[in-house]
């Protein structure tokens, strides 16, 4: 036991930036002139933006300090050897291929590895990554254990992927059609949820069985250690470092966006064991990223990233993360808000189709929801739901599996008092829920359809 009970933030503030107060008329405006969508307004428009936590973080002193020593050098730089350096002190596989952020990495990955007739199956897919999988022909499969998708339901390790789902999928499409199987840690679209080491050790064994590769999706790795020490047996004082080293162990590979537990603005890398399939992505790399030693990034980028390596695995650090994320998931229950359950590591999801019973799926309830939260109180979250998910390969549209509102929590960037206010917004704003209405989006583009879509009210 500590003696205090508060966990204070880690940090001191060293150079601030302002935000801006708008009125809800104001808000009202903009959103109309934004068809409703919230990737459409303009950021300065925003109080407090929880849209993301991916690159929206406030780097560090040493980071900023570590810039200055960002060598541009186009080959061989010192900045590519200190990210790699950094990259497999944590993960030791073999190659490691540097991309502008993770959704690049994805790219070259499925293309090398997807097609016609393939199946990726991953606990859940994010968007990009389902996008990325799709666009090459195959086809992304979610096998998330039950309670997953489930957002009332308590359960350590909700991430974790169903390990007799994964077998059955083997038995039913065969070896030769799944080129790699995918656990994305933590699961962020099934509500920020870790995966423990024994699921993956679960995952991995199925995986020698049929002799196939397992990639980690590890852009929020650290998070997931967290968790993994806080809850796993036997798991308990182990230091972060080393259990971030066996979730690697387990695996053959994997994508990482850096903006997300690399703790900067920009950033991602590939990285795997299999040189013949390394050689495969580092020639796509240099069609669209750039040479090998550093994909699509600046050497100062290299650097920030390899600094917040060192700074993430920081066991003060993580327990404010994960405590300050419950700390808005707890206010929220509290006040009778429905939230996804436990609390995830870098987010929390309200849980938008119990709220709002009287909006159907397919009238998007928690697009609604995210709208009045910007347009009543200037926060901007994200929806994960059918908007997101709604819109299936074959054209068709069906409710996703689960209606969320995403209040994402950028790192180190936010005071308390920042999520004391959206707690008495989003009090606020359920409390009207019956007065809220849904939408229908009036032009969507072919893919990834959320970024860009315009709506109208109903
Ligand atoms: N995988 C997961 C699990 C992610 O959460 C993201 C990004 C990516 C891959 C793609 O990485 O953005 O660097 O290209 N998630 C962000 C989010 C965008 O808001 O959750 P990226």
């Amino acid at each position: 036991m500590h003696r205090w009970q508060t966990i204070v933030e880690p940090f001191r503030i060293h150079s601030v930036e302002p935000v801006e107060f708008t009125t809800v008329e104001q808000r009202t405006a903009w959103l109309e002139d934004a068809g409703h969508n919230l990737f459409a307004l303009r950021a300065d428009h925003v109080l407090i933006d929880l849209l993301t936590d991916s690159g929206t973080g406030a780097m560090s002193r040493d980071q900023w300090a570590a810039i200055q020593h960002g060598d541009e050098s186009y080959a061989g730089s010192p900045s590519w050897y200190r990210f790699l350096d950094a990259v497999q002190n944590l993960f030791p596989f073999e190659h490691v291929i540097p991309t502008h952020q993770g959704r690049a990495a994805e790219k070259i990955l499925f293309s090398v590895i997807g097609g016609p007739g393939k199946v990726v199956p991953n606990n859940t897919h994010f968007d990009t990554t389902r996008a990325n999988v799709e666009y090459t022909g195959a086809e992304a499969v979610d096998l998330v254990i039950a309670e997953g998708r489930r957002p009332e339901v308590v359960h350590p390790f909700k991430g974790n992927m169903d390990v007799a789902a994964l077998e059955e999928l083997i038995a039913a499409r065969g070896v030769q059609a799944i080129p790699a199987v995918f656990v994305t840690v933590t699961n962020n679209s099934g509500g920020g949820q870790p995966v423990s080491l024994a699921n993956l050790r679960a995952v991995r064994e199925v995986c020698d069985r049929h002799g196939l590769p397992l990639f980690l999706d590890a852009c929020r790795f650290a998070e997931n250690a967290w968790f993994i020490q806080e809850r796993e047996e036997g798991q308990q004082g182990r230091p972060i470092v080393d259990i971030v080293r066996d979730m690697a162990a387990l695996a053959d590979g994997m994508t990482m966006s850096a903006k997300k537990d690399g703790m900067a603005n920009i950033g991602g890398w590939l990285a795997m064991n299999d040189s013949t399939l390394a050689a495969q992505c580092r020639n796509l790399l240099i069609l669209t990223e750039g040479f090998p030693t550093y994909g699509g990034l600046a050497g100062r980028d290299l650097e920030a990233i390899a600094q917040g390596l060192s700074e993430v695995v920081d066991s003060h650090y993580l327990r404010y993360r994960i405590r300050s994320t419950a700390y808005l998931a707890d206010a929220l229950d509290s006040s009778g808000v429905p939230v996804v359950k436990p609390a995830g590591g870098h987010a929390v999801y309200i849980d938008a189709r119990a709220l709002l019973p009287h909006i159907p799926p397919l009238e998007y309830p928690g697009h609604a929801l995210a709208t009045a939260l910007y347009r009543e109180g200037g926060i901007r979250g994200c929806e994960i739901g059918t908007v997101m998910f709604g819109r299936r390969p074959d054209g068709s549209e069906q409710p996703a599996a689960m209606d969320l509102v995403r209040l994402a929590i950028p790192r180190r960037t936010y005071t308390q008092s920042h999520i004391d206010y959206v707690v008495e917004v989003v009090r606020w704003v359920a409390g009207r829920a019956d007065e809220l209405r849904g939408l229908r989006i009036v032009d969507e583009p072919p893919a990834l359809r959320h970024f860009t879509a315009r709506f109208e009210p109903l």
